[in-house]
């Protein structure tokens, strides 16, 4: 799992991206990006469109870049690169929203949002988030073993957590998560995709007249405050709940379910974790599993808006730029030794959350949850085990985020 991933053979003159994955490594970087990371860390891919933009690996580099006013997340600007077809035919029917804006729109959009997910914040909901997480693992523990963790625990924590956060009864949290999951299924045709956001946006607005009308201590009545205020429209605040519905879904599932897995095949770390209550080395693990799984695959994407030199390399106004985050965060120059999953070593400057203006807005919440999730789970049920062969496992290639489609575990 470690020492023995290989870095692909000779050199392509222009590599497709995404890449291709290591079978017999399969939680390592692609192999193709790692060798560029170390041959030319700034070098150009080929993506879908048959358009060549720049592929950023190095660590460094990155939080260069991704710091400068001259980068555009708009995905509107001509030379975008954009993940795959759909979504460069939905980029001119989107809203404007925080991920397709740049400063100062994108500014004013963060800021109306920031509070709720300030850590003192977010603390709060340790315990609520507790008691969810002990309850999911009683119903597992009276289930049919095997069981399959994301359905059990790893998708049921992350929607019932943003429901929660956003306000939104107890009883629609299967509708948040079918949702989520639809829209993030790179299998789903636009016309599901279509039904699905007309439904969900429907139901988002009613919802926030509603808390216009009788506010309570949630996100969306927070924002209603501040439609009532005249500070965000009504389309923004539904548009905004929205992004976190899909940000913070997948997302965290996935880390649940691949973190889980990447212990499994660690089975020192997962000792660790299953022997302390400490914080501090839970909250250590989580950042380290972070870094080493970082598990959005499509990687960061933005346009540059003016000419840029870094790193001997012009690029030029109008070019694509893609961030490899998970070549980044096992670049040696940052973290020796970053094959290996190690999880007391200092890893929160990763860049699993991305970097600069548009670094996560939920890392706070996701970090929490992931916290309450390895600090429980293991603990309660040290003989957890998984209950298949890796190499029978489905991973997903083409989704936004880098997963397992089901997790069979015993105990
Ligand atoms: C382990 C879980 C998570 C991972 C790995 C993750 C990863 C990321 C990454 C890489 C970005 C940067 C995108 C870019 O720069 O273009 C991002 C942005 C974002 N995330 Fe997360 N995320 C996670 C959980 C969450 C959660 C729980 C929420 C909300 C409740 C959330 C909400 C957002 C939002 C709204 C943005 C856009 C921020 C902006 O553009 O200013 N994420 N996330």
């Amino acid at each position: 799992m470690t020492a023995t991933c290989p870095v692909s053979g000779a050199a392509q003159p222009l590599p497709e991206y995404p890449m291709a994955r290591a079978a017999e490594c399969p939680l390592a970087p692609f192999p193709a990006a790692e060798q560029l990371r170390a041959e030319q860390p700034i070098s150009r891919v080929r993506i879908w469109n048959g358009t060549t933009p720049w592929l950023i690996t190095r660590h460094a580099d990155q939080r260069a870049l991704l710091t400068d006013p001259r980068m555009s997340d708009d995905d509107l600007n001509p030379g975008f690169p954009y993940v795959n077809q759909h979504r460069a035919a939905v980029a001119p029917l989107s809203p404007r929203m925080i991920t397709n804006t740049d400063a100062p729109e994108h500014t004013r959009l963060r800021r109306s949002v920031n509070a709720p997910f300030v850590v003192k914040r977010i603390e709060a909901m340790r315990e609520p988030i507790q008691q969810m997480v002990d309850r999911l693992i009683d119903e597992m523990l009276v289930g049919p073993k095997p069981a399959d963790l994301l359905t059990a625990i790893a998708l049921p924590v992350p929607s019932l957590v943003i429901a929660q956060l956003l306000g939104v009864p107890y009883e629609k949290h299967e509708f948040f998560q079918r949702f989520a999951g639809t829209v993030l299924d790179s299998s789903a045709s636009p016309e599901e995709i279509r039904e699905v956001s007309g439904k969900m946006s429907a139901y988002l607005k009613n919802l926030l007249d509603e808390k216009i009308a009788d506010p309570a201590d949630d996100v969306m009545s927070e924002m209603g405050g501040k439609v009532k205020a005249g500070e965000m429209t009504h389309t923004e605040a539904v548009h905004m709940s929205t992004a976190m519905l899909i940000a913070g879904h997948e997302t965290t599932a996935t880390m649940i379910s691949l973190g889980t897995l990447a212990l499994f095949q660690h089975p020192d770390q997962l000792a660790i974790l299953r022997e302390t209550d400490d914080p501090k080395v839970v909250g250590g693990a989580v950042d380290e599993l972070l870094r080493y799984l970082s598990i959005v695959q499509t990687g960061v994407r933005r346009v540059a808006k003016e000419d840029i030199e870094v790193g001997g390399v012009l690029i030029r106004a109008g070019e694509g730029l893609i961030f490899d985050l998970h070549a980044a965060n096992w670049d040696p120059e940052t973290y020796p030794e970053a094959d290996r999953l190690d999880i007391g070593r200092p890893a929160r400057n990763h860049q699993a959350f991305g970097y600069g203006p548009h670094q996560c807005l939920g890392q706070n919440l996701a970090r929490l949850e992931l916290q309450v999730v390895y600090g429980t789970l293991y603990r309660r049920i040290p003989t957890l085990r998984l209950a298949a062969d890796i190499s029978d496992l489905e991973f997903d290639h083409t989704g936004t985020t880098y997963g397992v489609k089901s997790l069979p575990v015993a105990w």
